[in-house]
């Protein structure tokens, strides 16, 4: 009884204590769109499936409010950002940039993205064959592009 106690006690305490939430503004993502040229279909799903993890807006569900699954939670979207972060995008040489759409095509693909935990709380994050297709479609067509900025095909602004 007295353990019981001390535990509620301690769920209690910890309930002081969360991790600082991930949640500095749609901004860079708006410019990883626009420099990818990706279309709405593709934003959706983007958003709706990936960005709580990789991106620096993440949209909490109600009990990330309970310590210590906010701590989890935590653990997840700082383990996808360090991967693979388009907040961070601009910071990313265009080799790189390539080679995190080739990761992304292999990780939808092989259905190991959105995280299966993911998926079992949020339904829009079941990716249906069509839209891993338009995922698809879209990472290989802008694999392409960068390519073509590497060889220098194109003249490009952009220089690292
Ligand atoms: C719940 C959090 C979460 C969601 C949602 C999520 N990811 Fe991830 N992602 C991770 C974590 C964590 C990793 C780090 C690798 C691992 O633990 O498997 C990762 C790794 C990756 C990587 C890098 C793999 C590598 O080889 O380095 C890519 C690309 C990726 N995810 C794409 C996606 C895409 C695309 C979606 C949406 C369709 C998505 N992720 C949804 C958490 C998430």
């Amino acid at each position: 009884m007295k353990i019981l106690v001390a535990l509620m006690l301690l769920f209690v305490i910890a309930q002081f204590f969360s991790p600082k939430k991930n949640q500095s503004g749609l901004y860079a993502i708006d410019q990883f769109f626009v420099e990818t040229e990706a279309p709405t279909e593709v934003k959706k799903i983007l958003s709706q499936a990936c960005f709580d993890c990789h991106s620096d807006q993440t949209t909490y569900p109600w009990y990330n409010s309970v310590t210590p699954v906010n701590y989890w939670l935590n653990s997840h979207v700082n383990g996808g950002k360090s991967h693979f972060d388009v907040s961070k995008w601009s910071t990313y040489s265009i080799k790189r940039k390539a080679h995190k759409l080739e990761e992304l095509v292999e990780q939808v693909e092989q259905d190991k993205m959105p995280l299966a935990s993911y998926k079992w709380t949020h339904k829009g994050a079941n990716l249906s064959s069509d839209q891993i297709e338009a995922l698809v479609d879209w990472a290989q067509t802008e694999i392409f592009a960068y390519g073509l900025v590497k060889s220098n095909l194109f003249i490009s602004t952009d220089e690292d």
